[in-house]
């Protein structure tokens, strides 16, 4: 069959190294793509919120399935158009990718279907939001409701910040329309672990977990970025921690959806903190998350085109879903002044190392070639993924790894997976 991935990054390099493995598959494609997904598939320069050259492009070239990477297009509902020209599609569609396209509606969803979560109210006037903080308790969290290259929360210590973020997220529109509407809500602790899950519908399988470093800088300081490594399995998931989420949080998820008329199909992704009260949920998104499909899809052992088809056919009660019982650290290397100003189209070496040794990946986030050389082409650059048979020695193949990449603005974490050490 002939497959076509949308997006760009990192995490559509792993569902496209994942695809390749695939016996269905005869021809991969990759909208827009990017340097390391060329080696898997043909990359075709449309963009993923170009709906109406995505939908003729499927036609044309008769696209028997579409994968849906990315959040924005899922949110804008490309499955439906996709759908509504006759071409199959894995992913959400728009009345469904609400849960991660509006925060205000999953926690409303979460309160009325009594699905763990943190106390909040919602705000679509910036003076009523103002009033409430005056009362309020900090740290409080702000969240812009909509879609911001999770950028849009603001977790402030004081009233006056509070007060500031306000401003940023409702008044000066910092993340544009996604302001126009946003969640405050009480401030939790605890750790945090990523658990991805294929849902058809009506039935879940949760995925191995992970854990993803969001700070830009080591020691969780420094600026939020898309995420600069990430972890799987995470020792913080116990099976304590699984049963109280497949009892309370998984499947009351998929159930809420039905219920409200959205039946979800694709991929969601619980963002969950441990917190002393027992794990509660931080947010969902509707797609694989990125970092996380980079240490995720290289330890599943299912072919991923049969579990995708179950999940849209219904049928994912018949998928027996395995991973390896190893683990993986993924370390993004990143170009220096991420995610502010950096510089792009520096040279990179070093690839063919990873075509030398089994369990290493180089995951391309933002490259492109420039004539035969691949260039620097994004603030995340490559993500550079590695299996162990435990968690530290993942991490020490996946930092060993990292030294066979050279470009002159290299930047990454030092200490993705420290908290292994601790667990
Ligand atoms: P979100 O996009 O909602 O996952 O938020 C991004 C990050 O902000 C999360 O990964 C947390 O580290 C942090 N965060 C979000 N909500 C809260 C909260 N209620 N309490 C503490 N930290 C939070
Ligand atoms: N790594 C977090 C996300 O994909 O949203």
């Amino acid at each position: 069959m002939k497959v076509l991935i949308v997006g760009s990054g990192g995490r559509e390099h792993a569902i496209a190294y994942s695809v390749s493995l695939s016996d269905k598959v005869d021809k991969i494609y990759c909208a827009p793509g990017n340097a390391g997904i060329s080696e898997y598939a043909e990359c075709v320069a449309i963009s993923a919120m170009e709906f109406d050259k995505l939908v003729d492009f499927s036609v044309e070239n008769q696209i028997d399935l579409v994968i849906v990477g990315m959040d924005d297009p899922l949110v804008g509902g490309l499955v439906d158009e996709l759908e509504a020209a006759g071409i199959r599609a894995f992913g959400p569609r728009k009345n469904a990718a609400i849960l991660e396209g509006s925060k205000a509606f999953s926690k409303d969803l979460m309160k009325k279907y009594n699905i763990p979560t943190a106390g909040y109210e919602n705000f679509d006037n910036p003076e009523a939001a103002l009033d409430y903080l005056e009362t309020a308790k900090f740290p409080i969290v702000l969240k812009a409701d909509g879609l911001a290259l999770g950028k849009g929360v603001l977790i402030c210590s004081t009233l006056e910040e509070a007060k500031e973020g306000v401003k940023t997220i409702m008044l000066d529109k910092q993340f544009g329309d996604s302001g126009n509407a946003m969640v405050i809500e009480e401030f939790m602790t605890g750790r945090e672990v990523s658990v991805l899950s294929f849902v058809d519908g009506k039935t879940i399988k949760t995925m191995t977990s992970a854990q993803d470093h969001k700070r830009a800088k080591d020691g969780d300081q420094g600026l939020n970025t898309g995420g600069m490594g990430t972890f799987s399995p995470s020792p913080f998931y116990t099976k304590e921690v699984e049963d109280f989420c497949n009892k309370y949080v998984y499947q009351a998820t998929v159930d809420a959806m039905r219920a409200e008329g959205r039946e979800f199909k694709g991929i969601i992704f619980f963002g969950l903190m441990l917190t002393s009260e027992g794990p509660k949920v931080l947010e969902y998104n509707a797609r694989f998350g990125d970092p996380e499909a980079q240490v995720v899809l290289p330890r599943m052992k299912n072919d991923i085109i049969e579990v995708v088809e179950a999940c849209i056919d219904g049928t994912l009660d018949q998928i027996d879903l395995q991973f390896e019982d190893n683990a993986a650290v993924c370390v993004v290397l990143a170009s220096d002044g991420y995610p502010v100003a950096y510089e792009k189209g520096i040279p990179i070496t070093g690839f063919e190392e990873f075509k030398k040794h089994e369990g290493y990946y180089c995951f391309h986030a933002g490259t492109k070639f420039d004539g035969d050389q691949i260039v620097t082409n994004g603030g995340r650059v490559l993500g550079i993924t590695a299996k162990g048979k435990d968690l530290k020695e993942a991490r020490k193949n996946a930092y060993a790894a990292t030294e066979w990449i050279q470009f002159a603005n290299k930047y990454m974490r030092n200490d993705i997976g420290k908290a292994i050490d601790e667990a």
